[in-house]
C-alpha cells in the first residue's frame, strides 16, 4: 500500500514504567503488525503522564527510554513506525489552548474514564486541573496526527467519543470540515491476568513478567501460576477456567490445537500441572528470549535509541505544526 492510502493511526502511551506481557497483549503485539498496513505513529504521551506525576519528572523521563527500548526489542521499525515525544510537540499544547475552550468542566467531570481515575488516585476535589483536561489534551493528540484510527483498551473508549465531540464542535465553529473522526480500535485480546490469577498484570501488584525477563524469572513465574485448587492429584479431573495456566497457553501458544487437546485431557484427568507448567515455560521462553536480546543489545547503544525517538519526533512536529495552522486559520486567528 502507498503512504497516501494507508489509514493514519495513533497510540498512545503513559511512560509510567517498563513493558510486560500484559502490554504486549494487549497493544505491542498488534502495532508490530499495524504498521504494515497503516500509517503508525507512537507517541510517548510523558506530559500526560506528569499530570499526576508532576514531582516525578526524572522517573517519567527515563521511563520514556525504556517504553522505546520495549517497543524496538519487540519489533516495531522505525522504517515504518514513527515514534515521537509528546513533550516535544509544541503544536499540540497549542491545540490543548483552542480546544479547551469547546468543552465544560462539568463534561469533563462527567468522562467515565476520568471520574474512575480521580477516585482510584483518591483526589476528591483536589484534582490537579492539568488532570482533568487530558481528554481534551488527548484530543489534540489525536486530531493533530489527523489519526482515523486509535487502538485503545475498553477503558479508554470514553476519550475517543470525547475527542469526536471535540472534532464536531472545532469543524462547525470553523464551518468545514478540518478535523476527521476517529474510531477506537480495540483488543480483541482483554487484559492479561496476572501470574497470581488475582487481577490484570499490574507492577504495583507485582505479578508481572517484564518483557526481558530472565529464564529464571519465567520459570519462577510460571511456578507460581494459580491453577485449579481442586486439582490435587494427577488422575483428578482439573478446570481450565480461571486457571491461569491455561490462560496464558491461549495468549502465547501458537499451536492452538494441542492447547486444546491439553485442555480436554486436563479436564478429564490424567494431565499434572507441572507438565503443562513445563510447556508454558517452554513457550514463554521462546517468545522473552528474543525480545530480551534484542533489548540488551539495544541498550547498549542509548544514542541509537535517542537518534530514532530524535528522528521521530521531528517529523512529527511538521505533521502536528501543519494541523495546528489548518486550525488556527479555520477559526481566523492572525497569521503574521
Ligand atoms: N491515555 C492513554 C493512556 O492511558 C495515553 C494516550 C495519550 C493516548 N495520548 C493518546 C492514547 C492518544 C491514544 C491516543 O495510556
Amino acid at each position: 500500500m502507498t503512504n497516501a492510502t494507508r489509514p493514519i493511526i495513533l497510540t498512545g502511551d503513559r511512560p509510567t514504567g517498563q513493558l510486560h506481557l500484559g502490554h504486549f497483549v494487549g497493544s505491542l503485539r498488534s502495532r508490530v503488525g499495524l504498521q504494515d498496513s497503516h500509517q503508525q505513529y507512537i507517541l510517548l504521551a510523558d506530559t500526560q503522564a506528569l499530570t499526576d506525576n508532576a514531582d516525578n519528572v526524572e522517573k517519567v523521563r527515563n521511563n520514556i527510554i525504556q517504553v522505546a527500548l520495549d517497543y524496538l526489542a519487540v519489533g516495531i521499525d522505525p522504517s515504518k513506525t514513527t515514534i515521537c515525544i509528546q513533550s516535544c510537540l509544541p503544536a499540540l499544547f497549542e491545540l490543548t489552548s483552542y480546544y479547551m475552550n469547546f468543552v465544560t468542566v462539568a463534561r469533563l467531570e462527567r468522562n467515565p474514564t476520568i471520574k474512575s481515575e480521580i477516585q482510584m488516585r483518591g483526589f476528591e476535589r483536589d484534582i490537579p486541573a492539568g488532570f482533568l483536561y487530558y481528554p481534551v489534551s488527548q484530543a489534540a493528540d489525536i486530531t493533530a496526527f489527523k489519526a482515523t484510527v486509535v487502538p485503545v483498551g475498553e477503558d479508554q473508549v470514553p476519550m475517543i467519543e470525547q475527542t469526536n465531540e471535540l472534532v464536531r464542535r472545532v469543524n462547525r465553529q470553523i464551518g468545514h470540515e478540518v478535523l476527521p473522526e476517529c474510531q477506537a480500535l480495540l483488543s480483541n485480546t482483554g487484559r492479561l491476568v496476572g501470574f497470581d490469577g488475582k487481577a490484570k498484570m499490574s507492577k504495583s501488584l507485582g505479578n508481572t513478567i517484564v518483557l526481558d525477563a530472565s529464564d529464571k524469572d519465567i520459570k519462577k513465574a510460571v511456578n507460581a501460576m494459580y491453577t485449579d485448587p481442586n486439582h490435587l492429584r494427577i488422575e483428578d479431573p482439573g478446570q481450565v477456567e480461571g486457571n491461569v495456566v491455561f490462560t496464558y497457553l491461549d495468549a502465547f501458544d501458537p499451536n492452538k490445537a494441542e492447547v486444546e487437546e491439553l485442555k480436554a485431557h486436563y479436564r478429564r484427568g490424567g494431565l499434572g500441572d507441572g507438565t503443562v507448567k513445563k510447556r508454558l515455560e517452554a513457550v514463554l521462553v521462546e517468545l522473552i528470549a528474543p525480545i530480551r536480546e534484542r533489548r540488551q543489545e539495544l541498550a547498549k547503544r542509548p544514542d541509537d535509541v535517542m537518534d530514532i525517538l530524535r528522528q521521530g519526533t521531528l517529523e512529527c512536529q511538521k505533521i502536528t505544526a501543519q494541523t495546528l495552522d489548518e486550525v488556527k486559520e479555520g477559526l481566523g486567528l492572525f497569521k503574521l
